[in-house]
């Protein structure tokens, strides 16, 4: 059995009990690098965070360019030293603008994946008890089909993909889908096409991404999420280590994560089917028993 496959029982099971809790977690990824999947994350859970929501980034991306640097923000420490017993989850949760939290995983969060042991529950119990303070978390992983980010997707409610125009991103966004379905029985996608021209051209990219799927990935629901234009200032935002709605609010590619942030907060986590006593996210998803 694929760690996928058990991460999605436990997190099927952990809806039965999870009724009281309004925590909704999101992994955000893309087949390809580069498509603005960090850019996104952070001007989401911003516009999220002004709309009153409680919003913990878990930056679970092992490369370059991280949510941290984006923010302008340094971390000292992350999930090792939790591990290591140096610090508590709450002494590594950096604070971002609008009050997003950022949990900085470093290598960390791989080990979680990986190690069986009383320290590693432990730590779950802890991110489990902080993570009832918020109403979203948000996963910002690598991209491709590496098993670190197909197991953030498939332990997560929800995944959110993101693509561009451009062919390559497009071809590797299948690759993941595909692996995600066949080898952790995933079955919705939520699509966001970045870094577009106009929405008719986020909808045209939908579109083929769609004939591909529905004729080769058959049982798979593939939506259409919303669309981000190209904005020649983001680079200026990032160059900044400032959240871009914070810079420029009025701003178009603004007005596009508003509209997203405005559908997501307004959207009920929907109860997956099951019934079992794993109470909270954490554990069901990373305690592979
Ligand atoms: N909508 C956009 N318009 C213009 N540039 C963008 C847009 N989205 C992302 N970018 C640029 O693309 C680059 C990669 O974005 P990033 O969020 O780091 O990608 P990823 O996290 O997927 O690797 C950044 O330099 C950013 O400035
Ligand atoms: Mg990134």
């Amino acid at each position: 059995m694929y760690l996928g496959d058990q991460a999605t029982t436990l997190k099927r099971m952990a809806y039965g009990k999870m009724s009281g809790s309004n925590l909704r977690v999101l992994a955000v990824s893309s087949g390809k690098g580069g498509v603005g999947k960090t850019n996104f994350v952070a001007n989401l859970a911003y516009a999220l965070s002004k709309r009153g929501k409680k919003v913990l980034v878990v930056d679970a991306d092992l490369g370059l360019n991280n949510i941290d640097i984006l923010l302008g923000l340094a971390p000292q420490k992350h999930i090792g030293h939790v591990l290591a017993g140096e610090s508590n989850v709450e002494d590594i949760i950096l604070r971002g603008p609008a009050d997003i939290h950022i949990l900085p995983a470093g290598d960390g969060l791989q080990e979680l994946t990986q190690l069986q042991s009383e320290k590693k529950m432990l730590l779950m119990d802890e991110l489990d008890r902080v993570s009832q303070g918020y109403d979203f978390l948000i996963f910002d992983t690598g991209a491709g089909v590496s098993t670190n980010v197909t197991y953030f997707c498939s332990a997560a409610h929800e995944t959110i993909l993101i693509a561009t125009t451009e062919p390559t991103s497009l071809t590797d966004v299948y690759a993941l889908m595909k692996i995600l379905h066949t080898k952790h029985a995933q079955k919705h996608f939520r699509m966001v096409i970045n870094s577009v021209s106009s929405e008719r051209e986020a909808q045209g990219v939908y579109r083929n991404l769609t004939a591909v799927t529905d004729r080769f990935l058959k049982d798979i629901s593939v939506e259409y999420l919303g669309y981000i234009l190209q904005d020649p200032n983001v680079p200026k935002a990032v160059r900044q280590q400032k959240a871009f709605l914070e810079l420029y609010p009025f701003s178009k590619f603004s007005g596009c994560l508003n509209e997203l942030a405005e559908k997501i907060s307004k959207e009920k986590p929907s109860p997956l089917s099951g019934e079992g006593d794993q109470p909270y996210f954490w554990r069901s998803a990373f305690q592979v028993q």
